[in-house]
This record gives C-alpha cells, structure tokens and sequence, in this order.
C-alpha cells in the first residue's frame, strides 16, 4: 500500500466525514431494542487502521456501541473452528434472502426450513447452538475470549442494559428460534441458545476494536503485527464472501456496486469493512436507512472507495 493514500486520508477523512453526517438525521435511531434509542442520532466516527500499525480516527471515534449483528461473523468462524465447514453448513445455508435481516418467511416457506446464511437473525440463532461449550455461559465465555483475542482488547465486555433490552423484548427472535428448534435445526434449550445470541450481539466496543478485528480479516486470518495466523485462510474467505454477499442484508447489492468491499453492518450502527490487504475499518452512525445499515456510514465509505477505487470488481 502506498504512504502516498494513507497520507491523503488523513488529511480529506475529516472533512468527508462532517459531509456525510449530515444525511444521519435523514434517518432513524434503531429503537426495536429500546435501549439502543438513547444513541446520538448524529454521531459519526471511523477508524482505519493498516499493518504496519499506523491509524487514522475521525469524528466520533470514542463512542462506544453494540456489535449486534456485526458478531455474526466471528460467532461463524467459531462455529466453523468448532465443527468444521460440513456440519455448519448442514445447519445453515450459503444464500441471501432478498428479505428483511429478522424475516422467518423462508424458514417456514422453503424447505428444510433451515436458515438461508448465517448472517440473518435465523442463521445466527443456529450459530450460536454449534458453539462448543457445556452451557450457554461457557459458549459466551468462549465467544468473548475469541472476539477480545481478534480486537487486541482485553477489555471487551458485555453492555449489560443492552442485553438485558433485547432479551426482555425479543419476541420475534424467540418465536423464530422455536420455529427451528421444531424444523430441527437447533440443539439444546431454545432459551440456552438465545442467551449465547443475545450477548454475543450486545458486545461493546469503539470504532479501533472494529479496525483490529476487521484487519485480521483483511490479512487473512494473520494478526499483521505479530505474524501469528489467528483464523485459518479458508474460513476467513468464508466470512468475507457472506459478508460481500448478505453482510448488508438486502441492500448487499447496492452496497457491492456502490462500495465493492466486504463488509458488516449492525443496528447500534457500526460496519465492519475492509480494503483486502491493506486496512482494517470500523465505523459507527446510529441513524439507520429502512434496511437496517448505517445512513451516514453508508455515505461515507461510498466516497471513500470511489476517490481511491477500492472496489474488488
Ligand atoms: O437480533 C437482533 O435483531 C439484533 N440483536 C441484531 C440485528 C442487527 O444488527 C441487524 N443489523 N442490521
């Protein structure tokens, strides 16, 4: 990667980034879990950062938010380090939907009722019951210690009142998770399995823990800094094909046309992105378009991969 680029973003990202957050009030904070209502709906911040170590952050980049459904990638790759590519996919399928990110329309319609990918609601219920571990608190141990080893950050925890939030009001969660226990897609308790769901989605974290974990990605699997290979090759290019395909749920087109980079989004607005090779990036803006994706996120990674011609197409 040349200094010449990342000299270039440092200077224009401020800038970029206060053009972009002005289109977060053209949208909504998600409120469905009433506890991520109380987000600033004009917050914006990113942090990117490359192998060599250097970083750049700008605008809100000390907020701290919920990794909600952007965990749905690393619960996969445990899943797959835990049972291997046969039996994950036994469990899940490997297409998008077209459908909302919390639909249960397929799994009734579709037979054999298994979750289309691993990145909606359905498929990342399924995930979490194919995490090893005894009881739901040994698999949330283990995804905690997995996702604090990726970020670099001892200190990643759980945001108690989020989780608390989600669990009191999951009804179309928990109604989804019945339907494949009864499709047989689950193993254990229904409620074991959403406790694991609840709490991997309501880790907390800041745009730089997004960066560590997405560069890891964007290596290959290789924590750049240390040369240690974290995850192996093959299930990272399984998570960065989900992520390129469904990571935006229903607008992963739009996103692949306008952006052209793997990516994840979440409800607490955070995306997990990357430029293969070169950066790790983390964002957040809580105000969401209709589809559940970062509004002024959205934007701004749209001019970032346009000036530098990011896009892997
Ligand atoms: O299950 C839920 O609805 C949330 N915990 C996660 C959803 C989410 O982040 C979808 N993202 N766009």
């Amino acid at each position: 990667m040349t200094s010449e680029e990342f000299d270039q973003l440092r200077i224009k990202l401020p800038q970029w980034v206060e053009e972009s957050r002005r289109h977060g009030t053209e949208g909504k904070v998600a409120s469905y879990i009433p506890e991520l209502s109380k987000a600033p709906i004009e917050a914006l911040g990113i942090h990117i950062l490359d192998g060599q170590g250097r970083s750049i952050s700008a605008g809100d980049c000390s907020l701290s938010f919920t990794m909600q459904s952007i965990s749905k990638v690393f619960t996969l790759i445990l899943a797959l380090l835990d049972n291997g590519e046969e039996a994950v996919f036994s469990k899940v399928g490997m297409e998008p939907t077209g459908d909302n990110f919390n639909s249960m329309l397929k799994l009734e319609l579709v037979q054999p009722g298994i979750p289309f990918n691993p990145l909606i609601n359905a498929g990342a219920i399924a995930i979490s019951s194919l995490i090893a571990g005894e009881h739901s608190l040994d698999k949330s141990a283990r995804v905690l210690h997995f996702f604090r080893m990726l970020a670099g950050n001892d200190t990643l925890d759980y945001d108690y009142d989020v989780y608390r939030s989600e669990s009191e009001t999951a009804n179309l969660n928990r109604s989804m998770a019945y339907l494949l226990k009864d499709n047989g897609v689950l193993e254990g308790e229904v409620e074991e399995v959403l406790d694991v769901y609840f709490r991997h989605c309501s880790i907390n974290v800041t745009c730089a823990d997004l960066a560590s974990m997405a560069l890891v990605l964007s290596s290959d699997g290789v924590n750049p800094r240390t040369g240690k290979q974290l995850i192996p090759r093959r299930y990272v290019q399984i998570a960065k094909t989900f992520m390129t395909t469904c990571g935006m749920y229903n607008a992963s087109g739009e996103f692949a046309i306008q952006v052209g980079l793997p990516a994840k989004s979440g409800v607490s607005g955070g995306i997990l992105t990357m430029v293969p090779g070169k950066y790790g990036i983390g964002l957040v803006g809580p105000s969401l378009n209709r589809k559940g994706n970062s509004i002024a996120g959205v934007d701004l990674l749209q001019t970032m991969s346009q000036h530098f011609d990011w896009s892997l197409f």
